[in-house]
């Protein structure tokens, strides 16, 4: 299975994060609003602006399709987008096309980005080439954020980045672009931040809260006066408390008006959570679960108890997303073995399908749909909604750092910035503001 893959992956990211500057992220916050920001003086494409929702809890729209693919085009010239994408253009499903005129959200001077995933200031050869793709919907376009329009959106609020280094890369992408609109922020970290930014002239913070399991855990050996577990011939391993959230981010969902989460690296990663050396122990209510579960299992129960946790704390106007699983690239090899990413190019739609197709024999990086399996699942019946980003960006093997993040190991798993995920918090803007849009209606709708 993707297991074997999985675990190096988590050591790439351990290798990554062990030689980090501590602080060099410590500075914060823009939310960049800029799909009005390039268009002309006639918006002559006030395209699909309404808003057929009513609740704030409906998805995005999942009748797409409905436009034949090869009758669409892209208008690379101008980007004159009068609104926000009709409630129901599906922005998961699309294709990137070249638009060479557009200009980036924000440069290489950004502060917060981590310096390897600065691939404009490492000379990536392609690092510029990656930023002159667009993802283009199928039914709608996909605006770049407005910076300025989104903090006076969401003056007042706050916005929580909570799940692994991949999410830390999309905090980067926000508050970069953020940042861009206003540069008078604050740095400090608030109910367990990692990092965040407040942007003073909007009192709007940002945060980034750090936590790979979402589930509290740690180092478990055996006691003399042994329990279960000890019976059972355990030594050592790692306790997983399936109903404690960690600390990092416990307090989160109070603080919080917006959360953003992602878990899955770390799930499928044998050579921290070694199945005989170190397995996943998982507890409930201090408890050992008896008998013992998968990862694959405990990951189904971390979710069940986490995203409840946060439904019964966050605030009714609050908005929650599960971000879907971000794709790895690795060719030839895994990460550690010589593994690459050096295309030039974003995949072909077929050749991505069957890099991270699960059925056959799965792949080095087949993760991504495993992962989206048990997160899909998890969301039924919540008010969380998927913020489906893997099949826009498992098209894009040519967004990597590749050998340019100066280690050892190409890192074919985060992604360059300015880059994919700035694309990725477009849609999040979008969602945000169709969401608040369609709570406002909802408000003058009930007579308040
Ligand atoms: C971005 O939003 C601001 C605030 O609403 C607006 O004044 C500005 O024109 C927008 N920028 C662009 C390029 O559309
Ligand atoms: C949104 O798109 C759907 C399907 O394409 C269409 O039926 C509907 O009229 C559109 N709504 C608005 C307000 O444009
Ligand atoms: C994400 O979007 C892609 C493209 O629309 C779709 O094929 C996939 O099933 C979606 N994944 C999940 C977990 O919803
Ligand atoms: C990138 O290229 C510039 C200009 O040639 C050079 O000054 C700089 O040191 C290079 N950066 C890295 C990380 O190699
Ligand atoms: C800033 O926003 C927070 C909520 O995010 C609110 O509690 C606080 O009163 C606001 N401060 C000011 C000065 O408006």
């Amino acid at each position: 299975m993707a297991s074997r893959d999985s675990s190096r992956n988590l050591q790439q990211l351990q290798g990554i994060l062990s030689v980090l500057p501590p602080f060099f992220f410590a500075c914060v916050a823009l939310w960049f609003f800029s799909f009005l920001v390039q268009h002309s003086a006639s918006p002559r494409q006030h395209l699909e602006s309404g808003y057929s929702g009513n609740r704030p809890s409906d998805r995005l729209g999942t009748n797409a399709w409905s436009l034949k693919r090869n009758s669409e085009s892209y208008e690379t010239e101008s980007e004159d987008f009068g609104g926000l994408p009709n409630l129901s253009c599906d922005l998961s499903s699309g294709r990137w096309v070249r638009a060479k005129r557009r200009k980036p959200s924000y440069d290489d001077g950004c502060r917060d980005i981590f310096k390897g995933w600065n691939c404009l200031r490492n000379n990536k050869s392609n690092a510029r080439d990656i930023l002159t793709w667009v993802w283009k919907p199928w039914q709608c376009n996909l605006p770049k954020m407005n910076a300025t329009l989104f903090l006076e959106r969401f003056k007042n609020k706050r916005i929580g980045f909570v799940g692994d280094s991949l999410n830390r890369n999309m905090y980067a992408s926000f508050v970069c672009s953020l940042k861009q609109a206003s540069q008078n922020v604050r740095k400090w970290r608030p109910a367990g931040a990692d990092k965040a930014l407040t942007f003073l002239d909007y009192n709007l913070t940002v945060a980034y809260h750090r936590t790979n399991l979402l589930a509290r855990y740690g180092e478990w050996e055996a006691k003399d006066d042994g329990g279960a577990l000890e019976k059972l011939g355990f030594v050592k391993g790692y306790r997983v408390d399936v109903d404690v959230p960690q600390s990092t981010w416990a307090e989160a969902p109070l603080f919080h008006d917006v959360l953003v989460l992602n878990t899955g690296h770390w799930w499928w990663a044998p050579e921290k959570f070694d199945p005989e050396k170190s397995p996943m122990l998982f507890f409930k209510r201090g408890e050992p679960i008896i008998p013992v579960k998968s990862p694959e299992e405990g990951l189904d129960m971390v979710l069940k108890y986490m995203l409840t946790y946060i439904e019964r704390r966050m605030s009714a106007q609050g908005f929650m997303f599960l971000r879907t699983q971000s794709p790895r690239h690795f060719e030839g090899a895994d990460w550690n073995e010589g593994g690459t990413c050096h295309r030039r190019k974003p995949l072909e739609e077929k050749e991505a399908v069957s890099w991270f197709s699960l059925s056959k024999r799965p792949g080095p990086n087949a993760e991504m749909n495993q992962a989206n399996l048990h997160l899909s699942k998890a969301i039924r019946g919540t008010s969380f909604e998927l913020l489906n980003i893997s099949f826009l960006s498992s098209l894009r093997a040519d967004a990597h750092p590749s050998l340019s993040a100066g280690k050892l190991h190409e890192d074919c798993m985060h992604w360059c910035l300015p880059g994919v995920t700035d694309t990725w918090n477009d849609m999040l803007v979008v969602r945000l503001l169709q969401l608040q849009k369609v709570s406002a209606s909802d408000v003058e709708d009930s007579g308040f």
